[in-house]
């Protein structure tokens, strides 16, 4: 199941984030997709605040991994770094654990992840504008079929 989206603006994707927090679940496991500045990170924050967390979400990049309490967990992942370096293992426990995990740069480790998994490409097509691609499989297909247009 495949969905497109046009985001026109921080408070469009603020919407969007929203929506999709009501579909949260222990072990959700979202990947993002985006060029450098795409706003990978900007969306992570957004559904964290609709997880009930209220600490400030920054970009893991330099830790890989940083972890929020809310509602429901939030492992915040940015695996930009393991580029030709190899996946790190360790990230296994959190991605089948009971929480959230949002990864940015997912294909870096695409080997531990699993096969059923929300992803959402963003392209940047101008300043404010996005084009998002929604992709959900197994049990987030119903997921993206709720979510609306
Ligand atoms: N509609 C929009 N959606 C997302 N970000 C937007 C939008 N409009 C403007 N921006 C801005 O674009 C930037 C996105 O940066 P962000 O750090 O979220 O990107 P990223 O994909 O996480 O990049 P990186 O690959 O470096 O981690 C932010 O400064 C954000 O305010
Ligand atoms: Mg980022």
């Amino acid at each position: 199941m495949e969905k497109y989206r046009i985001i026109d603006g921080l408070v469009s994707l603020e919407l969007f984030a929203k929506q999709l927090s009501d579909f949260l679940f222990e072990g959700f496991v979202l990947c993002l997709d985006g060029d450098l500045g795409a706003g990978k990170t900007t969306f992570t924050k957004f559904l964290g605040k609709y997880m009930g967390i209220e600490d400030t979400i920054n970009s893991p990049t330099f830790t890989i991994m940083k972890i929020y309490d809310g509602e429901l967990p939030l492992y915040h992942m940015d695996v930009y770094r393991l580029q030709g370096v190899g996946v790190d293992y360790e990230l296994e426990e959190y991605i089948y654990g009971d929480g959230v995990t949002v990864i940015e740069w997912y294909h870096h480790i695409e080997e531990i992840l699993p096969e059923e998994r929300l992803v959402i490409e963003i392209e940047i097509i101008d300043a404010l504008k996005r084009k998002l691609t929604i992709r959900g499989t197994g049990q987030y297909e119903r997921i993206v079929e709720k979510l609306g247009d």
